[in-house]
């Protein structure tokens, strides 16, 4: 493609509906709500596939056979520990900061510790993929645990991918609604396309960099409230409200001050996110089971008086918030758990991307002074 040859190109401000490559990994279409993984409905494999099933599609392509995902479960599950010495570094890492900083600081190291970190080969790629996914659940309940002043928990071989992170975060292994509810969130969270955490890492990888690079960059990027961090504020939004019957003027307060409200609005989907219906049905469920409705009946109240007054429609945080609150995970542990997800995704295009390689590099236009000499004294 040639430069541009005005003064003054056409600005894409936030990249907006540009199209900056292919992917075959998954596909969005605003106009029918649909989101697909390798051709695959969201909403379909969230209910008849396990997370496991869902990160082998992701990276392979195809679902895997029951010998396939044997195999995978069996390689997961051997890369769970974390080893003594990231151990011991995580856990110097300030209780003050975000717990995303810990994440990322986790997954920077795991980096400089791996004598693979530079092997762009396919087998490398798919170790290093493997490992994060497998790490990354006995790093984030460990952290949760040491801010409740608790010692972390050995992940348990014997349980699946989500039973072992909820018993290495609770000390027990939580009822099956529960469970199957946190296990869909993970299907729904693992891959959107090009977004803004997951571009970053595309953008890490254009350069040659290496792929805990990009994934320490992905996680900073998914921290902002503007994406990831948005079921953090959701949350956080939902106990300012406090009472149902208060949450119709406190959007009225929120809309009046032009102030953006958390967990509503995308940039891609204009007519409602494909993935809320499948997480507020499970939303439903959890609040069913431990017998809250409170946060239920703050988010229809929210949904219907912002969609009368705006026509927008919530995004996946919205309902994620709310769910992972009653499942009993600690609010600044949201975001964390969506990287625990993500981590799929973001590996599947970092792999996409050293195949078939450009580096990114957009054009700006200039608009500050106009060239001047230095007025030499
Ligand atoms: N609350 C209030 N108004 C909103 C919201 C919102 N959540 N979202 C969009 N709007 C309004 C904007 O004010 C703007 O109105 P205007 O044209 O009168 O100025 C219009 O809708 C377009 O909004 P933009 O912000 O320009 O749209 P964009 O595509 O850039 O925004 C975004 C997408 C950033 C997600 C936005 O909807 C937002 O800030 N939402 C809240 C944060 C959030 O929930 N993020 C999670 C994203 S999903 C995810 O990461 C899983």
């Amino acid at each position: 493609m040639s430069a541009p040859t005005t003064d003054q190109p056409t600005i894409y401000k936030g990249l907006a509906g540009v199209v900056v490559d292919k992917t075959a990994i998954s596909k969005v279409v605003p106009e029918t709500n649909s989101l697909t993984y390798r051709g695959y409905a969201v909403q379909e494999l969230a209910q008849h596939c396990s997370f496991e099933q869902v990160a082998y599609l992701l990276w392979n392509g195809e679902l895997p056979t029951d010998v396939q995902l044997a195999d995978f479960s069996r390689r997961e599950r051997a890369n769970r520990r974390l080893d003594r010495t990231a151990a011991s570094i995580l856990a110097k890492v300030p209780e003050t900061c975000h717990p995303m900083d810990v994440v990322r600081t986790a997954i920077s190291f795991l980096g400089a510790e791996d004598p693979a970190a530079e092997d762009p080969s396919p087998q490398a790629t798919q170790a290093k993929a493997l490992r994060m996914l497998a790490v990354l659940p006995t790093i984030v309940a460990a952290d949760m645990r040491r801010r409740r002043g608790l010692d972390p928990i050995a992940p348990h071989h014997g349980l699946g991918y989500s039973e072992n992170f909820l018993t290495m975060v609770f000390g027990e292994v939580p009822d099956p609604v529960i469970v199957k509810a946190f296990e869909k969130s993970m299907v729904l969270y693992a891959e959107h396309s090009f977004n803004a955490s997951t571009f970053a890492a595309r953008v890490v990888t254009s350069t040659q960099s290496d792929m805990y690079s990009a994934v320490t960059a992905a996680i900073g990027a998914l921290k902002g409230s503007l994406h990831g961090g948005a079921n953090e504020a959701v949350m956080h939004d939902m106990i300012d409200i406090d009472r149902p019957e208060r949450a119709r003027d406190w959007l009225t307060a929120k809309l009046d001050a032009k102030e953006k409200v958390m967990g509503f609005g995308h940039r891609v989907y204009k007519n409602g996110d494909s993935r809320v219906p499948t997480m507020r049905q499970a939303l439903q469920e959890v609040s069913a089971h431990v017998g809250e409705d409170k946060w239920m009946t703050i988010y229809a109240e929210l949904e219907d008086e912002m969609f009368t007054r705006t026509g927008i429609k919530p995004n996946l945080d919205f309902p994620t918030g709310p769910a992972y609150f009653l499942m009993g995970f600690d609010i600044p542990a949201f975001t964390p758990v969506f990287v625990m997800s993500r981590i799929t995704g973001w590996t599947a295009h970092i792999a996409e991307q050293a195949a078939s390689n450009a580096l990114i590099r957009p054009l700006s236009a200039y608009d500050g002074p106009a060239q001047r000499p230095i007025l030499v004294r």
